[in-house]
């Protein structure tokens, strides 16, 4: 029996399927760790955006719907301060989306959901918030954020009504 010609052509494409096969895993397995390294800090830079977006978009709200009363800078007014130190140290992002959401009743302080009636999404609200959170870094220390400021005379607190 004369032996079965060697096919050289189809055993040379045989190993080069074989052989590219092999580079293109070593690339997968190379490239998922590195995927895996850079996919956090990309999130994270998303996030960051998404949060610089929203704090914008509640500075806008917020010199409209909240400056009258609580003061173009946080320093209050007929509504508590709210760049304070005391009191975004002491209140939660969930409190004050909460608070800004339903108000308070028997005060000056309106509900601001559209679900209570007021003007503003619950996006809105949140953005509205993380713009007040912005404060907080440098906020400074006024533990009587709570009372009003007396505005008919700048340098006294005496007189505000109870
Ligand atoms: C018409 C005036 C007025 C406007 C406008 C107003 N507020 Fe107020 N706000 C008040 C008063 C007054 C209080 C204090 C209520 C109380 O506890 O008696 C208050 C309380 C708050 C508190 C709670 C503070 C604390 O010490 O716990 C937050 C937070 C707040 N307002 C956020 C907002 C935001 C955000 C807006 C805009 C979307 C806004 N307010 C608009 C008057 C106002």
């Amino acid at each position: 029996m004369p032996e079965r010609p060697v096919d050289t052509e189809l055993d040379e494409q045989t190993n080069r399927w074989m052989w590219w096969g092999f580079v293109v895993m070593v690339l997968m397995v190379a490239i998922f760790p590195i995927y895996r390294f850079y996919e956090p800090s990309n999130r994270e830079a998303d996030r960051a955006a998404q949060l610089d977006f929203l704090a914008d978009q509640g500075g806008s709200i917020y010199s409209v719907n909240c400056a009258s009363c609580h003061g173009l800078q946080g320093e209050g007014g007929v509504g508590p301060a709210m760049n304070s130190k005391q009191f975004l140290t002491s209140a939660t992002d969930e409190q004050i989306i909460s608070l800004i959401a339903v108000g308070v009743p028997g005060s000056q302080m309106n509900a601001y959901s559209l679900d209570f009636g007021g003007p503003l999404t619950s996006e809105q609200i949140e953005a509205v918030t993380t713009f007040v959170r912005r404060w907080e870094e440098t906020a400074p220390d006024v533990p009587n954020w709570r009372d009003p400021l007396d505005l008919t005379s700048p340098d006294s607190n005496e007189g505000g009504e109870g």
